[in-house]
Order: C-alpha cells, then structure tokens, then sequence
C-alpha cells in the first residue's frame, strides 16, 4: 500500500505571522533583505547573494534580457527562459552582461548624406530627438556628427538639405572615451552643459550615448546587482537534454548562474545534468528542482545543486496537479524542505538555500514563505504584470492586461520543462494562456512590496532575513478567521469616484 501522509499539505493563505517584540532598531530602512543565491561553506560567504530575495520565473512571458534588467538593477536576479535556441538564449544573456547603467547603445542613426526629411521621420518613429551620424548610419559605425532639435527647425528648414549640412559635426562634439565611468561622464556632461556625451571608441566607432536627464535615474538603484565587472548579474533556464551545447554557450555569453527547469526535479536526469556541468567546470553554478519534500531535496544536494527550487503544482498559470495529481500545498513544502536543508547544513557544514517557487498571490505570502524558511522567491504572476515582463499590453473588457502563459501551455511549447525521458514530446498541457491585470513599473510594485516586507518584519521584532526564520511566529488560521482579517461587518464606501 502507498504511505500515506497523514498531515494535510498547506498553502501560504493558511498562515498568518504572530507580531514579536518591537525595538527600536525595527525601522524599514534598518532592515536588510540581503540573502544566499547559492550554496556557501559554514563560515564563507556564497559566490552570489541578491539584495532582495526574489528571482523571475524562467519562462517566455517574464524572464528576457528586459526584465532582467530591470530585475537585476533592482537587486534580484532574472533567469532567461530556456525554451528558445541555444543562440538566442545566450544573445539575451550577452545584452544584460553588456548592459552598462546610463551607457544606451544610441537607437536612431542616420549618415551625412540623409536629409532633413529622414531625421524628422526618425523622431517619428523612435521618438529619439539626438541622432548619431555614423559612416554608415549603424548604431556602431565610425563617429561623424550628431543631430539633435537644436540643429534644425522643420518649420523653415528645407527638407531636403543634407544633414551633413547642418549637423555637429564631430570636431565640434565633446565626446567621451570608451572605458569611462558613468560618474566621470556625468561630469565631463556637467562641466561643458551638454545635454548628451558620445561615447567613442579608439578607432572613432560610436559605443554609446550618455544623457543628462538620465542622470537621477542611475542614481537611484542602490540596490543594483553587480558581478565582478560591475556587470549585471543574470541567470538561464535550462534543460535536461541539451545542456552539452546550451551550457558551454551560456557560460561564453557570460551567464552567472543556471538553473536547470523541470516540473518535477526529483529525478536521475538531474543528477546526470548537474553531475556533466560540474565536471565541464566546476565554477558553474547550477541550481536544480523542483523538488516538494525532504528525499528529493537531498538527492539534489547530494548530486551537486547550487541551490534548490521547492513546488510542485502551485503555480498561477499552472494546472500539473489536476492533470497529474502530483504536487503539494507549496508551504507544507517549504517547510519540510527548509527543515532538510537545516539538517544538511547542521551534518556537513554546507548551506544549500532554497527557492519557493510559485503560488504566492499576496505580497504577505512572501515574507510567510521568508519566514517558513525560503532564501528566495521564484515569481512569475507577479512579474509578467509590469512594463519590463515581454508580452503584450492590451485593452480587455476596458482594463490594460498583460498576457501571461504557463511553460507547459501549447502556447509555450516547452516540451522539455515536462520530459519524463524517452521520446516523447508534450502530450498533454501542464499550464494555461491567461491575462494579469496590468500593474506599471516594476521599480514602483517592487517599492511597495518591499515596504510591506519590512514593515511586517519590524512588526516581527527583525531586520534581516535569518532572524526573521529564527525568530518569527506562524500561526495557522481557520477559514473563520480569514473572514475576520478582511473588512467585515461594514458597509466599505465606493472611494474609486
Ligand atoms: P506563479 O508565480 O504563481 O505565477 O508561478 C510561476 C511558476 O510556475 C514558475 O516559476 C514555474 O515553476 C511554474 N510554471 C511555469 N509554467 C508552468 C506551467 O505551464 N505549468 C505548471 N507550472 C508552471
């Protein structure tokens, strides 16, 4: 007979955290939401550690080089989906890695011999008013001129003159040497009342622009995720078939870390992923799962995972359990696997952190599943709903949605996510094509949720992520008592007019 698990497995909504002694250190800005990415020994630090403990799901309608960013300038990471070929996979890890804060890779280009008719088509297009005029007219060809608004006036200007007729041509220009820092250009554009500094390489080849109006924007990323290189640190999706090719490439393309994507990672495949990467080279940092109970969180520590992803079938999008009926109610989950990482940690002196991946709805469920022991969050729902996530905006029933589709939808095609091995492709859907509701930028969501996460925090007697396991208190809740949490027994007054 099956073992059956007596207690019954628990999702987040069934918790609520008991407030803790309130000192007066407990104020938001004194809290730190610094964690572990990937493991580390007892008394070392690990090779990546986020400024805020979330990480974007690896999927096509969240994880591209735009929201990882986005992400990373936040303080968090991205991992890029897998379910696209090795060469544009590796294309988005190369565009964050070569992303530089305030560096922009100038958009509208013309050459001498365009007219003003084309730089007046181009604003139109791009809506860029500064134009680089390049030899050949590509956003990295030989530097000649620069045409922006104050070189023309389309209202008396004759259309047809030549732009190498009234551009700043380049002896005119102040330019800026590439390999300069953003500070450095800020000043050289402060010092001469520019409005915007080329950046020019060696042999004259336009790199960049540098503009002023985006000088308060880059500083107020404090939180910004750097690598060595004071590049952007991003990760990849990747899968249990190709990764002899897809790796070695994501590792050329600068990736700082992978993760291997399955619906069910408590399995041989795996191993024999993690077991090829570490020994193609042993600097690469994988993390594996998805994993929902003690057994299969050990068997991917022990195969070698940098860090662990926990949920099975918790997703939003996500519909594994009523097709498969497997899964479990993603806080039962991260309970017990929070427990055998404990346990790990205590018996071999290595911290492997975990990941709850999925299912959080409110933003309460994230400092529950921080408090239940998750190092980080893997969120797709809450992502895909700002500017920054790759889909579509659109007008639905007089609301802005973004689309939103799970990796085991027809729409994603992401058979590998769902390989159970041998040959067979996807069979059946693991996932949906939905709508979220349209939520605006990612920094401003991610500043109010933030906020929230520190306030209960403080309310919790903590400032950082550790004590917040040590110390805080969960209680589970009756269906009664979430009645009694919402507004109750009022009648709420209609404030939207
Ligand atoms: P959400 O944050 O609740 O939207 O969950 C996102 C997570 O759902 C992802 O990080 C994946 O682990 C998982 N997921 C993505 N696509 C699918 C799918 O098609 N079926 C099941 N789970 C999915």
């Amino acid at each position: 007979m099956a073992t059956i698990i007596d207690e019954v497995s628990r999702t987040f909504n069934e918790f609520l955290i008991i407030p803790g002694l309130t000192t007066k250190e407990c104020t938001p800005d004194n809290v730190t939401l610094k964690a572990p990415l990937v493991k580390y020994k007892k008394g070392q630090q690990p090779k990546i550690s986020v400024n805020i403990p979330f990480v974007s799901s690896i999927m096509q309608s969240v994880s591209d080089s735009g929201m990882a960013i986005a992400l990373a300038k936040e303080g968090g990471v991205s991992f890029i989906f897998g379910s696209q070929t090795i060469e544009e996979q590796a294309k988005m890890i190369k565009k964050v890695k070569q992303y530089k804060a305030g560096f922009v890779v100038s958009h509208a280009n013309l050459t001498p011999e365009n007219t003003l008719a084309d730089v007046i088509a181009l604003k139109l297009k791009t809506g860029f008013s500064t134009v680089g005029i390049t030899h050949d007219g590509t956003p990295n060809g030989r530097l000649l001129g620069v045409v922006t608004g104050r070189d023309y006036r389309p209202s008396r200007d004759n259309k047809q003159s030549k732009v190498k007729d009234f551009m700043t041509p380049i002896e005119k220009l102040t330019v800026g040497k590439h390999g300069i820092s953003l500070s450095e250009a800020n000043n050289i554009i402060w010092e001469n009342k520019l409005n915007s500094l080329p950046i020019i390489d060696d042999n004259g080849e336009l790199q960049y622009f540098v503009f002023r109006k985006d000088y308060e924007n880059h500083k107020e990323n404090p939180n910004e995720l750097l690598d060595d290189h004071k590049r952007l640190v991003v990760g990849a999706g990747i899968n249990t078939r190709d990764y002899a090719e897809r790796v070695p490439a994501l590792v050329e393309a600068g990736v700082d870390v992978v993760c291997i994507d399955s619906s069910d990672g408590f399995s041989v495949w795996q191993k024999e992923t993690i077991e090829y990467i570490k020994n193609y080279d042993k600097n690469v940092l994988v993390g594996a799962g998805n994993v929902v109970d003690r057994e299969g969180f050990l068997y991917l520590a022990k195969a070698g995972a940098d860090f662990v992803k926990v949920g099975v079938g918790g997703g939003s999008i996500c519909i594994t359990r009523e097709q498969k009926g497997i899964g479990r109610g993603q806080a039962t989950a991260l309970i017990e696997v929070a427990k055998a990482r404990d346990e790990y940690y205590e018996k071999t002196g290595e911290y492997i952190p975990i990941c709850s991946d999925g299912g959080i709805v409110q933003d309460y469920h994230m400092t529950l599943a921080l408090a239940m022991g998750a190092d980080f969050l893997m969120m797709g729902r809450y992502f895909a709903r700002f500017d920054e996530s790759p889909t579509r905006k659109m007008l639905v029933n007089g609301n802005y949605v973004k689309e939103y589709w799970g990796e085991g939808s027809n729409r994603a095609r992401n058979w590998q996510r769902y390989d159970s091995g041998g040959s067979e492709g996807l069979k059946f859907e693991e996932g949906v094509d939905s709508y979220v509701p349209y939520a605006g930028k990612l920094k401003d969501n991610l500043a109010i949720t933030l906020g929230k996460i520190k306030s209960t925090m403080c309310s919790c007697g903590v400032i950082n992520l550790t004590d917040l396991i040590n110390k805080s208190k969960i209680t589970l809740v009756s269906s009664t008592s979430i009645i009694e949490g919402g507004a109750h027994d009022v009648i709420v007054k209609d404030t939207k007019n």
